[in-house]
Formats: structure tokens, C-alpha cells, sequence
């Protein structure tokens, strides 16, 4: 049974996870920097370096051990190779290819968003492909259409601010501190959706793509008019977000063709209002809905490690090459066309 080591280091989680091909998580190790980052609310690209380079090595070790295994044991070593922080993508690739070439085993550069867009494949043995994926971190917001392994169709993607960004900044302007969005989802339990007049932004619109600036902007002047409280402001804000979401993903759905699956992954796929309002998209269009479950959905090191797994058993596997290059841009679809306004989050 093929057993594979993921890294992840790509922004501000660092993580070691050993998994085998019939699923199974077999000992992982995760550190949150959340700390070392919430006193400049979002995070800091040199500490974020410092802390992988301090903390990987251990927990590389703290995970083989875990599990009582040897480098030698393993099918393959498997590190996210971009997209995100340079810094830190390049240490968790860096330690995979000493690893590597110490221990002979074959190393496999991974696109983290190929990790969020496969790890419910992870948690779900049911899912089949073509399955059309919602991506939806705080550097990333994407609609995909999943083909396989390696073939991915990017339907849509965000003009400006990411999903969670956006929620992360609303989490700043009420002063709830960073990661902002299990505190928003928090606070807007307790308040009034409809309350708070916020703008859709781009809703209607022929493509599916997603923009978040305008309706961030209109939350920062709803907190300073003072005419509101905070948990109606954060509830209208997420209310906004969902219907955004979910009319730019019917409008996707339209356009990707025929499908078996609706998927979301990514950090904001943690969100329960989310989660519901995706399931009544998935239900109108026939379709299956599945979301791993939220410690997969956030960054982790199993998603890589799965990704190693698929890769694996790929006819036309080959091994990466030692000297590949840590990418701070890397799209999941090359051939997507570039958005106007679409920067690193494309
Ligand atoms: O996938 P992830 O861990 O890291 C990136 O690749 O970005 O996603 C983190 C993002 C943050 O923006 C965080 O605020 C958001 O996911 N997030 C949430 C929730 N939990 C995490 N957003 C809304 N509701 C949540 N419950
Ligand atoms: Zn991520």
C-alpha cells in the first residue's frame, strides 16, 4: 500500500501529513501562525518564512515517528510547490527535495489549489469525476470544472478580493481580529441578514466571475455611518457574499456542461451558511453536493499528500525534477483566459 508524505507551507499553515492510497490519514501534524500574524490582521510574508523554516523539520520527523516509519518507506515525498508566499513555498520544497534525494524516494511538486481541488476525493470515494468544484480560500476564488487528474477548466475567478480576504476584512473593520471568517460567521448568527442595504457586486453578469472590493467598501462606510450594529452588519455582509456566490456559481453551472458533482473546498467552505446555501444551489441544478470536512477544507498537508496519491497512480507518472522551481503564480488551468483586474488570485 503506496504511503506518501505531504508538505504545506504555502501561507500560513505549516504542516506534515502521511496518507496512504486506500485513504487513510496515517499520523498529521498542522501549526496555525494565526498568533504570530493577528497583531497586523493579516500575514506577514517574513514571519511566515521563519516560522516553516522553524517548525517543519520536527514535525516531519514527529509525523514518521508517529506512524513508526522510515523515509525509505514511503512511495513518494509530496510538497506544494506554489501557488502562495514565495518564503514559505520554497522551504517546505526545499525540505522535500533533501528529503528526496537522502532517502531515494521520488518527489512530486504539487499545486496547492490541486490539493484543495482533489482533497474531497480524499474524504468522499463516491466522488467521480467531472465534478464541478467552488474554491474558496483567502487567497483563492474560483470555479472550476474537475476533468481528472491534471485537467482542470476555470470557468471563473475574482476581478479583485478573494472570498475569505473579504471576510477577513470585514472582520477587521468590526474589530474582530484575524482569521476573520469563523468570527464573522459568529457574530452574524446573532444578527439581522436584511438589515444592512450591501451591494451584490457583479451579480447578473453574463460571466461567473466574482468581485468582493465594492461590497468591503460598502461595509467599511455602513460601520463608520454608525447606524448599525455590528452583527446586523455582519450578517447583511455574509448574506451578501452568499448570493454573490451562489448566483455566480448557477451562472457557471450553465456553462460547464454536464457534471456529477458540486464541490467546495477551500477555508470559507468551513462556513455552515455557506454550506447550506451551496446545497440548495446543488439540489436546483440535480446534483450531488459534498464539502470535505472543515479541517480538510482549511490548508493541510493530507490534501497534498492525497494529491501525491492520484498523481501516483497516473500511468504517465514521473517523478518531479530535483532542481524544479518553488512558483509564487502557478494556475490550475494554463489556458484560462487572463481577467481584467485578476492578480495572483487567478
Ligand atoms: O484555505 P485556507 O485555510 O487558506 C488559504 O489558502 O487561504 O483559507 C483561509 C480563509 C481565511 O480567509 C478565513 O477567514 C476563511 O478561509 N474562513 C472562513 C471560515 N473559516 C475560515 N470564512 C468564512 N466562514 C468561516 N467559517
Ligand atoms: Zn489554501
Amino acid at each position: 500500500m503506496a504511503i506518501v508524505l505531504g508538505i504545506e507551507s504555502s501561507c500560513d499553515e505549516t504542516a506534515a501529513a502521511l496518507v496512504s492510497a486506500d485513504r487513510r490519514i496515517i499520523a498529521q501534524r498542522i501549526a496555525s501562525q494565526d498568533d504570530a500574524h493577528a497583531p497586523y490582521g493579516g500575514v506577514v510574508p517574513e514571519i511566515a518564512a521563519r516560522a516553516h523554516a522553524e517548525r517543519l523539520a520536527p514535525m516531519i520527523a514527529a509525523v514518521l515517528d508517529d506512524a513508526g516509519l522510515e523515509l525509505t518507506d514511503l512511495a513518494a515525498i509530496a510538497a506544494t510547490a506554489g501557488p502562495g508566499l514565495i518564503g514559505g513555498v520554497m522551504v517546505g520544497l526545499v525540505s522535500a527535495k533533501a528529503l528526496a534525494m537522502a532517502s531515494d524516494v521520488p518527489l512530486i511538486a504539487i499545486n496547492h489549489l490541486e490539493g484543495h481541488a482533489l482533497s474531497p476525493r480524499l474524504a468522499d470515494p463516491a466522488l467521480d469525476f467531472p465534478y464541478a468544484l467552488l474554491l474558496v480560500s483567502g487567497g483563492h476564488c474560483q470555479i472550476l470544472r474537475v476533468d481528472g487528474v491534471g485537467r482542470y477548466r476555470r470557468l471563473a475567478t475574482t476581478i479583485d478580493d478573494a472570498l475569505g480576504e473579504a471576510f477577513d476584512k470585514t472582520a477587521k473593520i468590526l474589530g474582530l481580529g484575524y482569521p476573520g471568517g469563523p468570527a464573522v460567521e459568529e457574530l452574524a448568527a446573532t444578527g439581522n441578514p436584511h438589515a444592512v442595504p450591501l451591494p451584490r457586486p457583479l451579480k447578473g453578469s453574463a460571466e461567473p466571475h466574482f468581485s468582493f472590493a465594492g461590497l468591503k467598501s460598502a461595509v467599511l462606510r455602513a460601520k463608520e455611518s454608525g447606524a448599525h450594529a455590528d452583527a446586523d452588519i455582519a450578517a447583511s455582509f455574509q448574506q451578501a457574499a452568499i448570493d454573490c456566490v451562489t448566483d455566480r456559481l448557477a451562472r457557471a453551472l450553465e456553462q460547464m456542461g454536464p457534471v456529477t458533482a458540486l464541490v467546495v473546498a477551500g477555508g470559507v467552505a468551513a462556513n455552515q451558511v455557506m454550506r447550506a446555501a451551496l446545497e440548495a444551489v446543488a439540489a436546483a441544478h440535480g446534483l450531488r453536493f459534498t464539502a470535505p470536512p472543515p479541517a480538510l477544507c482549511t490548508d493541510n498537508a493530507a490534501m497534498i499528500a492525497w494529491a501525491g496519491i492520484e498523481h501516483l497512480a497516473q500511468t504517465d507518472f514521473t517523478p518531479a525534477p530535483l532542481d524544479i522551481a518553488a512558483r509564487p503564480r502557478w494556475p490550475l488551468d494554463p489556458a484560462a483566459e487572463p481577467v481584467r483586474g485578476a492578480g495572483y488570485k487567478g
